[in-house]
């Protein structure tokens, strides 16, 4: 018996992979920082657990499958601070971002066709592309450069006759780099030039500091047609578990086709809409609020790993995602060396290499992501460690 070769050919996530060794530092008394996943440790607003003690409904029934239509018009409703106007029929719920992505690739990729995207990206777009058969095309970035990609010469260089899609993740994980709307537009342009669609993963939305503004898709009426947007509550709201997401697009034949996936697998669950309708009501002092909480814990991150000899980092501008280049070889090898053999006082720290976020062989040996989701004080103890490993690792 054989699995498919589909899937025998995926990776495990690079982000939980190293848990194993971070239990087993904790089994033998070490504290460990845990930098690997952004699961922030903010608390999710109240709001949530309350609208679901208020549920006063005797069964808990299946949802429509395109979502609860009080939380569609909590989301209209949100959208609408950023003068983007989407209807009940543009908006589908998922569960989580991550859904809301298995179900686009599912349908825009026939076989063999692919979508591109600037490397490093979150890892588990591999997963998601490539259970459906299609393919990722990376723009390949650099530490140096900041990761930039948004350049003309960069993006054509990447699509080939098999291309359907720009991916975009902006604010990014896991490099940070946040696009400004001009540059959406030139992405824009370039998609309708080459005929793709772009999808555009807006999950980090809010987090955009240095006073940079919230820039969507969802903002580019010209582009409306071909846009894709990807959005979720676990990162806004620090509502990872709720497993609460949506796609938008105001595509009517893409709608159709996510509805139809949507329908095979019944609907989203019923009380988490419910809560997460509650968190999209809040007040919007709450993403300023939530901005300025992750704008200070990047500060502390960035200036702590600024302090490494030799590390290449420049500044992240959003999401809440840090990643550089170490002096170091192997990075994986330096996280097994922290997690197995460091620590000081009885401490360490994991991160998540970053090679398993770049789909080009051999890029990202070097280079690591942390993410800033622990307060500032833990945020520059645990870059400290990172610093005093580095020292004890390359003195052995
Ligand atoms: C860029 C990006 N997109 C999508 C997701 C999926 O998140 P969820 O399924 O929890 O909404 C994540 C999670 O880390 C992410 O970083």
């Amino acid at each position: 018996m054989r699995v498919s070769d589909r899937v025998a050919a995926m990776q495990f996530s690079p982000i939980r992979r190293f848990n194993t060794y971070a239990f087993e530092a904790e089994a033998e008394g070490k504290k460990v920082y845990r930098l690997n996943i952004g699961q922030p440790d903010v608390e999710t607003p109240p709001c949530f657990m309350d609208a679901i003690r208020k549920f006063d409904k005797k069964v808990i029934a299946y949802a429509e499958s395109g979502g609860v239509t009080e939380l569609l018009d909590a989301i209209i409703d949100y959208n609408k601070q950023y003068d983007m106007n989407y209807e009940h029929e543009d908006i589908l719920i998922t569960n989580g971002g991550s859904e809301a992505l298995v179900m686009t690739f599912t349908a825009l990729l026939n076989q063999g066709e692919n979508a591109i995207i600037a490397e490093p990206f979150y890892t588990n777009y591999n997963t998601f592309c490539g259970q459906v058969g299609g393919s990722l095309h990376p723009i390949t970035t650099k530490a140096e450069d900041g990761y930039a990609w948004a350049d003309r010469e960069m993006i054509e260089s990447a699509i080939d006759e098999n291309t359907k899609a720009i991916c975009c993740i902006s604010p990014g994980n896991p490099t940070g780099r946040v696009l400004t709307l001009d540059e959406m537009r030139l992405v824009g342009q370039i998609a309708k030039e080459h005929d793709l669609w772009i999808i555009s993963d807006e999950v980090y939305r809010e987090f955009a500091y240095d006073g940079r503004d919230v820039a969507s898709f969802g903002m580019l009426d010209e582009f409306a047609d071909r846009v894709i947007i990807i959005d979720s509550v676990s990162k806004r709201f620090s509502a990872c578990g709720a497993r609460v997401g949506c796609v938008m697009s105001k595509n009517r034949e893409f709608m159709d086709s996510v509805l139809k996936l949507a329908q095979g697998r019944l609907c989203c669950p019923t009380l988490d809409q419910i809560g997460a309708a509650a968190l999209y009501r809040l007040d919007p002092s709450y993403y300023d609020e939530a901005r300025a909480e992750y704008e200070g814990r990047r500060n502390a991150a960035y200036e702590e790993i600024s302090k490494i000899p030799g590390v290449v980092c420049q500044k992240p501008g959003g999401a809440f995602y840090l990643t550089c280049k170490l002096p170091v070889d192997s990075v994986e090898d330096f996280l097994m060396f922290l997690l197995k053999e460091f620590d000081d006082n009885g401490e360490t720290v994991m991160f998540a290499p970053a090679e398993g976020f770049y789909v080009t062989e051999g890029l990202g040996k070097d280079e690591m992501r942390i993410a800033y989701v622990l307060n500032q004080e833990a945020m520059r103890r645990g870059a400290e460690l990172i610093r005093l490993g580095i020292e004890a690792y390359n003195n052995r």
